[in-house]
């Protein structure tokens, strides 16, 4: 099974700010819904708080340390290697979705990485990790058209984890 991240960063790798993302982009969204839909998409707390349901049609896994958590409609695991156990047998592809401290932990264990890239900074709290260039390599790069273009990237792995 495929163990992939997708995220959405400013080009000074901002993510998030005060519990948010701090941007709208037309299309965006709906790429983000494609890509994931039918598959297991796990998040930490604080980003499943900053939305306003499970995400639909996908299975959600919501990684906290608060033993007594309820997140109606998710799977709750304790920590991340418990959410990757809890994964069902059959699935092909499963997505770390953020925020910023799962993608911190979850990098090292990732086998592609969905990346857009809004071309500007933009100030914010959260911030993605330095992709490790040397295990990755970039399998495409689209530049995305519209009223704030952006690029998209999926970098595969090719160097074993550690
Ligand atoms: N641009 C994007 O693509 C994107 C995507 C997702 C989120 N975001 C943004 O990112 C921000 C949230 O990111 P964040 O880093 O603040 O929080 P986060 O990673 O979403 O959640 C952090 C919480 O997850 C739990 N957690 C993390 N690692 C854990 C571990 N190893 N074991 C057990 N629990 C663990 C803890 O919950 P407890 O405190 O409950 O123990 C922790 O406080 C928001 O602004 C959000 O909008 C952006």
């Amino acid at each position: 099974m495929l163990i992939s991240l997708i995220v959405a960063m400013a080009s000074n790798r901002v993510i998030g700010h005060q519990g948010d993302i701090p941007w709208k982009i037309p299309g965006e969204q709906k790429m983000f819904k494609e890509i994931t839909l039918g598959h297991v998409v796990i998040m930490g707390r604080k980003t499943f708080e900053s939305l306003s349901c499970p995400l639909p049609g996908r299975t959600n896994i919501v990684v906290t340390r608060q033993t007594d958590y309820q997140a109606p409609g998710c799977m709750i695991a304790q920590d991340l290697s418990g959410a990757l156990k809890s994964i069902p047998a059959d699935e092909s592809e499963a997505f770390i979705i953020g925020g910023g401290q799962l993608y911190h932990e979850a990098i090292y264990l990732a086998g592609r990485i969905y990346l857009t890239v809004i071309p500007r900074d933009i100030p914010g709290d959260t911030f993605f990790p330095e992709i490790p260039e040397a295990d990755f390599e970039i399998k495409k790069s689209k530049l995305i058209d519209g009223p704030e273009p952006y690029h998209f990237y999926i970098y595969e792995r090719v160097k074993s984890r550690g």
